[in-house]
């Protein structure tokens, strides 16, 4: 991606760790906030749906209420679901300079469809509200006054505009997600893969118990929760409130479990263990403080479920950071003998750059990882050398674009050599390997 490659530039450690952090900070107000919208438009959608079939005013009541609640106003939309998406983008981009990996495509692929969407849902919201304004006028003007015909007609335009930007804008979300998913997925599974699918699903079933959560926590806790003077309709919400979250919740540990199960080696350490576990266990306190909740037919841990089920979905996101981070980590250290190549060349201390010197690429970049006649990441030149004895092309092949020869040891990055550079420390490796 051109454009993108004139935004990155190498990076030391510190750096791309201080970047892996951001990023984990931005996914923590990004994923609940466009959980909770996928959640609340799919609720409301739905009810709103069933109500005008069945004439059931109580579900288009809920349908209103949740859309309306569950949004907050069009500016949070733009600040929770869009910025950090366009910053993830950019960060990625620079996590995953030079490993050609389609990552950065997918996630700008899901900013676009999430913008989109995100301003059909709000104008899903608007109309809904203004549907409900004209009911209320209607109610108040007499059935024969002919304005009373106008304001039907009003109505229904708002309806109609209201069913498509709606239903348009959850189709574009659905798609857009599973493009984030597979975007922050991809140093560790390829887009067409079970593990995908499986991640994707997960995420689902966390933004529907998420939503269960939100329900709580804005229609019965927050500043006191909301008034509803109509008791059947506080059970009713109560009970799609506990039956999603509820649902989500039992699912959730399923996916998080085939999850560790699937990662690949180089992706798993002690840290990104211990939040997949803290993640499920949060999960089981959630799913207790519902069960209280029934059990004692009260209100009370409305918040606090929702507090856990937050805490629980950082966990998880900490928990992929790090998969992310782990697995990449070749890949950060061939962008930092990158920047230390780069900084030495700006500031001049590399005067004789113009010759491409097969040792000095060998000191900036494959150093960190390869020795002659010990292992360090990646095996002994001593060790691998003999096979590409009077076979330079091969060799210069290799390094341009490595695949994977030695059992037992990862992948090799790509370290993004130009042409002359890999003719370079080719012929420097092969002469010089046996002297070493
Ligand atoms: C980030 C760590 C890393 C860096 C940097 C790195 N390599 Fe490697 N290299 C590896 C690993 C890991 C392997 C083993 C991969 C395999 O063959 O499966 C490897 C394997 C090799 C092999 C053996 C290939 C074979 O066919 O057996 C050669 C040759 C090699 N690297 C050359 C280089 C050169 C030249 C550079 C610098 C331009 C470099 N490497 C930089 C990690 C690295």
């Amino acid at each position: 991606m051109n454009f993108l490659d004139n935004l990155v530039l190498p990076q030391s450690s510190e750096h791309i760790e201080l970047l892996h952090y951001i990023l984990m900070l931005i996914m923590f107000l990004f994923i609940p906030f466009i959980s909770i919208l996928f959640g609340g438009t799919t609720l409301s959608i739905y009810y709103r749906r069933k109500g005008l079939n069945e004439n059931n005013p109580m579900f288009i009541r809920f349908a209103h209420d949740i859309i309306e609640t569950l949004t907050i106003n069009k500016s949070i939309g733009i600040i929770l679901g869009i910025v950090p998406l366009l910053t993830a983008v950019l960060i990625v981009a620079q996590l995953l300079h030079n490993t050609e990996s389609p990552a950065v495509y997918y996630l700008l692929t899901s900013f676009i469809l999430t913008t989109i969407s995100v301003i059909l849902i709000y104008t899903y919201r608007y109309s809904v509200i203004f549907s409900r304004l004209f009911d209320n006028i209607k109610n108040i003007i007499p059935e024969d006054d002919n304005t009373s015909e106008i304001i039907k007609n009003y109505r229904d335009g708002s309806r109609a505009l209201s069913y498509r930007s709606g239903r348009y804008g959850l189709l574009l979300l659905f798609i857009a997600l599973f493009m984030f998913v597979a975007g922050i997925s991809n140093t560790l599974f390829p887009l067409y893969s079970f593990e995908v699918l499986f991640r994707f699903l997960q995420f689902l079933t966390a933004a529907f118990s998420i939503t269960g959560g939100a329900i709580f926590f804005s229609f019965f806790y927050w500043d006191g929760g909301r008034k509803i003077d109509d008791d059947n309709y506080r059970t009713f919400i109560k009970k799609i409130a506990v039956n999603i979250t509820f649902t989500g919740t039992i699912i959730q540990p399923l996916f998080l479990t085939y999850d560790f199960i699937a990662l690949p080696s180089t992706a798993l350490s002690g840290a990104v263990f211990t939040c997949g576990m803290i993640a499920i266990l949060l999960l089981f306190v959630a799913y207790h403080l519902i069960y209280s909740m029934i059990r004692d037919a009260n209100l009370k841990m409305s918040g606090p479920v929702f507090y856990v089920l937050i805490f629980s979905m950082f966990g998880v996101i900490v928990k992929d950071q790090l998969a992310m981070g782990n697995a990449n980590k070749l890949n950060s250290v061939i962008l930092n003998a990158k920047y230390i190549e780069y900084f030495n060349e700006i500031s001049g201390a590399n005067k004789l750059a113009a010759v491409v010197s097969g040792e000095q690429i060998y000191k900036n970049i494959c150093s960190s990882c390869h020795s002659f006649d010990h292992k360090i990441v990646g095996p002994p030149y001593k060790q691998t050398l003999p096979k590409y004895e009077g076979k330079l092309d091969q060799l210069v092949a290799f390094i341009r674009n490595p695949t994977q020869n030695n059992p037992g040891y990862p992948p090799m990055p790509n370290p993004g050599l130009k042409p002359n550079e890999a003719q370079a420390i080719a012929e420097w490796l092969l002469k010089t390997y046996k002297t070493k």
